[in-house]
């Protein structure tokens, strides 16, 4: 005899939701396994063809070797960037960092014949402190032909990439006295202000007291404290005649400033949403500099990565 329906349906019922749960457990565990195997792919992005420059940058050729400073900024321990200001457990996470990353970058300046400048002295403490890399850029920039800017929470990752071979594969040539002056790079919001490159010239001088004159982008007690807003405010203002000539976008922003890519929601929404930009600017090895942005535990990480460097055997030159 075969049963009623109204016996029938509760069965039924009671074996979908018996299925029910593993079946979530398995989409769960599988989303896991495809969020640490996106991870190992983009960290091995240049391992399998990615190109963070549209050439093999030889600047050379007769022309004088620019003067460049790398200029970076630290209060008291607690150092600059985009994303310190305020939020106490936060700027926690950045004490002590300029420590951890100074002999680094004064390691590759000497090597490549740069200058390292920590500008704290520059601090302007009516703002938060990353605004005054507007500031530290602008009082060294008559001493050289380049400065490159340097949020505190950066390593060098690949020291013998030469910046002149940075500046050649933005601009695409390498008379660097006809180039853009602000070289920035792009990530998921747009410009980044944590790493770019600015060009001795009445232009940029100008640009640079502008920028800090836009103190209605100010903002204390967030986890942004406006300095990268106005600046994205400024170029996106920009006519586009003067844009094409004063600034420069690098083609990918692997060239200069490299995300870390963590196997987190956000970042599975992001490369689901903008793959494109995710994998141009997703922290690979052989990348020139890794920006620790928006990240917590700062040290930790460059710890791990300096480790990882040693290991590698780059280390000799970190
Ligand atoms: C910036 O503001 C100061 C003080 O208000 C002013 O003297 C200067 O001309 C401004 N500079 C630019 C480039 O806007």
């Amino acid at each position: 005899m075969t049963p009623r329906p109204s016996e029938r349906r509760p069965r039924l019922r009671q074996r979908s939701r018996r299925l029910w749960l593993p079946l979530s457990i398995t989409a769960f565990l599988l989303a896991l396994v495809s969020l640490d195997a996106s991870a190992a792919v983009l960290r091995h992005a240049n391992a399998i063809g990615r190109r963070c420059s549209p050439a093999e940058a030889s600047p050379g050729g007769g022309h004088l070797k620019p003067r460049i400073a790398i200029v970076s900024l630290s209060d008291d321990g607690e150092s600059i960037a985009g994303s310190v200001a305020g939020g106490r457990r936060r700027s926690s996470s950045f004490k002590g960092l300029m420590e951890t990353v100074e002999g680094n970058k004064r390691k590759y300046a000497a090597r490549m014949g740069y200058d390292f400048i920590d500008a704290r002295g520059l601090l302007d403490r009516s703002r938060p402190p990353s605004w005054s890399k507007i500031l530290a850029v602008r009082s060294h920039l008559r001493y050289y032909d380049w400065v490159f800017w340097n949020d505190a929470d950066t390593l060098v990752t690949n020291p013998d990439v030469s910046l002149e071979s940075i500046l050649f594969g933005v601009i695409g040539h390498g008379d660097f006295d006809v180039s853009p002056d602000l070289i920035v790079t792009e990530d998921f919001n747009g410009v980044n202000a944590g790493v770019f490159f600015v060009r001795r010239s009445e232009w940029s001088e100008r640009f640079l007291d502008t920028w800090w004159n836009q103190t209605s982008f100010v903002q204390f007690g967030s986890t942004k404290s406006g300095d990268n807003a106005a600046l994205k405010h400024l170029l996106g203002r920009l006519p586009s005649e003067e844009s094409r000539a004063h600034v420069g976008v690098a083609p990918s922003q692997c060239l200069f400033n490299s995300y870390p890519w963590l196997p987190t929601w956000k970042s599975a929404y992001r490369l689901i949403s903008s793959p494109w930009t995710t994998w141009k600017g997703a922290y690979s090895d052989g990348d020139f500099m890794v920006h620790l942005a928006g990240l917590d535990d700062k040290k930790r990480w460059i710890a791990n990565i300096l480790q990882d460097l040693v290991e590698k055997s780059v280390g000799h030159a970190i």
